[in-house]
């Protein structure tokens, strides 16, 4: 399907728009009146931009009823200071509860049952049951627009970052597997990212890996292997040489059986390379590769 925003109604776009780029994570905004009436809400058009300055930009669209700004934008154009506080899955109903449309005077602290405590520098108090927590100083609203959906954005210094102890290693590092944080799609689909949904990819080495283009033709066109797989073959910077110390029974076995048919040996020469990727060893993958080249 291809489609062109200018044919669809906001809510069209805003259903598709809010499937193509997803998950999106939370940002849990707790921002304060000039008369000192709290608000909490919840922004998923929101990312980091910057570490040096430290800038987030998160996005208050106008209200798709009447077009008027929410109340988060309202505080934030009276006091330019708010807490982004990060949603685990233990906060996804009591951040759902504060999203509703209550009136200016209500505080969503009190309806969502979350517990208000004080910030270090600035003055919204932040969500306790929160795990990350981000103060942040506003540096510049950019308006999107008038139209109901118009996004504004609001472009915001972060002066402190709180994490929870319990997400620590000893070493003071950020212990990956207890991060346990929700991020929103499209309609009402939320992802969660914790120890079950997470896993690594080894950034290249400094030199450049000689890159798909750089495989041998009977490698790159494998009925085989997966486009993942060959990424991992081309990500060291030249075909290596032969290993003599290098022994796989299994690739023994292979030679002697299929020898007489060349195009199921190299089959099986990559399914075993597979398995070898599989295990994270590229250098035996490609010893084993080198077989059949
Ligand atoms: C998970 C989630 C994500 C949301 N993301 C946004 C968003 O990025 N921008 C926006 O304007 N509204 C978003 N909303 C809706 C606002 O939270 C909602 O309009 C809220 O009532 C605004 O409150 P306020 O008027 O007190 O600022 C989201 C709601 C939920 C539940």
């Amino acid at each position: 399907m291809i489609l062109y925003p200018t044919d669809l109604s906001p809510l069209e776009k805003q259903y598709w728009l809010n499937f193509a780029v997803a998950p999106r994570p939370i940002c849990f905004a707790s921002t304060i009146s000039a008369n000192g009436g709290v608000n909490l809400s919840p922004f998923s058009y929101f990312n980091l931009f910057s570490t040096s300055p430290a800038v987030v930009v998160f996005s208050v669209t106008r209200r798709m009823k009447d077009s008027s700004l929410k109340h988060t934008l309202q505080n934030l154009l009276e006091v330019p200071e708010l807490v982004i506080n990060l949603v685990s899955e233990s906060m996804v109903q009591a951040m759902n509860l504060s999203s509703a449309d209550y009136p200016q005077e209500v505080n969503e602290f009190t309806k969502s049952g979350l517990t208000a405590i004080p910030a270090q520098v600035v003055r919204p108090p932040m969500v306790k049951e929160s795990m990350i927590r981000l103060e942040c100083r506003v540096m510049e609203i950019k308006s999107l627009g008038e139209n109901a959906g118009a996004g504004q954005l609001v472009i915001a210094e972060v002066v402190c970052i709180h994490f929870e102890n319990e997400l620590l290693t000893e070493d003071g590092k950020v212990d990956a597997t207890k991060i346990d944080l929700i991020a929103r799609g499209g309609e009402e689909y939320y992802y969660r990212a914790n120890a079950s949904s997470q896993f690594r990819v080894v950034r290249p080495p400094a030199i450049p890996g000689m890159g798909i283009d750089a495989l041998p033709d009977s490698i790159r066109k494998s009925e085989v292997l997966t486009g993942n797989q060959l990424a991992l073959l081309a990500s060291i910077s030249e075909i290596p040489e032969v290993n003599p110390a290098f022994i796989d029974s299994h690739l023994q076995q292979i030679i002697q059986y299929f020898s007489i048919n060349p195009t199921e040996m190299e089959q099986e020469v990559h399914r075993l390379a597979a398995e070898w990727l599989q295990k994270g060893n590229t250098e035996a993958a490609w010893q084993v590769l080198l077989v059949t080249l």
